[in-house]
């Protein structure tokens, strides 16, 4: 058996053109939704990501304001940028591309950022919102991973779900986003005896731990959903996710590819959260 391919892609594709819909309406009542897109230093990751984000805003209609900052940036003139950023009212949304330059306190950056213009959700407002099961701004990769399985009818109510990582901006928020469909969950990490045994018990399987093919063919339970959210560079320069694709599509029934999942996800999700800030801001009635 072969596994049906979720195509992030695709998906990614549709909530794009939905967004830019919502955005044109938005613009005709005056409302205009703005990002700002703050990048220090020169991870060559992390510039390929930015630009990235600033495309797809401006495919959508979303006003990207960039802030392309030196990494001798100090601390100080990077939580004034923020200060400045939460007062204008021309930006809705606020992301500050990660990690930062060593000598930088991420914590403290992001908790300066505004509950109202965090957008990318990892703040504590957003995850306390998360556990306590209130509207507010989901974590753009956990919730890409969600959609991707609706995209799919594949509903985690009953299922066993299983995630292997427990960062706080993935692992985390995403074994929650699936408690709250009624999925029974498992987290799996590091220091976990019986990794594979666990790993068979998934009908969802979600990996997001960011080490190559942790994940073999012989982990994966027949006919699991695999949800793979690494993104690894081998050695040839090829960009391959956690899970072995090629023995695990044999036995499941559905998976991500890598690239072509999760990656695309994570952005249309960005936009989501940014549209919704935009609504938010200009007092509009939302659905979360
Ligand atoms: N670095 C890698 N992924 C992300 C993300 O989703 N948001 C931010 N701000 N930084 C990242």
């Amino acid at each position: 058996m072969s596994a049906e391919l979720i195509d992030g892609k695709k998906v990614a594709e549709r909530i794009r053109e939905d967004l830019k819909k919502e955005v044109d309406e938005l613009k005709s009542r005056g409302i205009n939704p703005g990002l700002a897109v703050v990048l220090v230093g020169e991870n060559p990751a992390s510039k390929k990501y930015v630009a990235s984000k600033e495309k797809t805003c401006g495919e959508i209609g979303i006003n990207s304001f960039g802030y392309k900052l030196p990494d001798t940036t100090t601390q100080k003139e990077l939580l004034d940028l923020i200060d400045k950023l939460n007062a204008d009212p021309k930006i809705n949304g606020i992301l500050v591309q990660l990690p930062l330059p060593k000598g930088l306190n991420e914590k403290e950056v992001m908790d300066r950022i505004s509950p109202a213009k965090d957008v990318d959700g990892f703040g504590p407002d957003a995850l306390g919102k998360l556990v306590l099961d209130e509207p507010g701004f989901i974590p753009c990769t956990p919730h890409g991973a969600m959609k991707m399985l609706e995209a799919y009818n594949i509903n985690p109510a009953g299922k066993h779900a299983v995630v292997v990582g427990r960062s706080v901006i993935v692992g985390k928020p995403l074994a929650l986003l699936l408690l709250r469909k009624n999925a029974t969950v498992t987290i799996c990490h590091s220091k976990t005896p019986n990794l594979k045994e666990e790993c068979l018990k998934a009908d969802i399987l979600c990996v997001a731990v960011g080490r190559a093919k942790m994940i073999t063919g012989d982990m994966v339970k027949q006919g699991a959903a695999v949800i793979d959210i690494g993104i690894n560079v081998t050695p040839e320069g090829k960009i391959v996710g956690d899970v072995d694709f090629d023995a695990a599509k044999e036995r499941a029934g559905y998976i991500t590819p890598v690239p072509g999942g999760a990656g695309p996800m994570t952005i249309a999700m960005l936009m989501y959260n940014t549209v919704l800030a935009a609504r938010m801001q200009a007092g509009m009635k939302v659905e979360i």
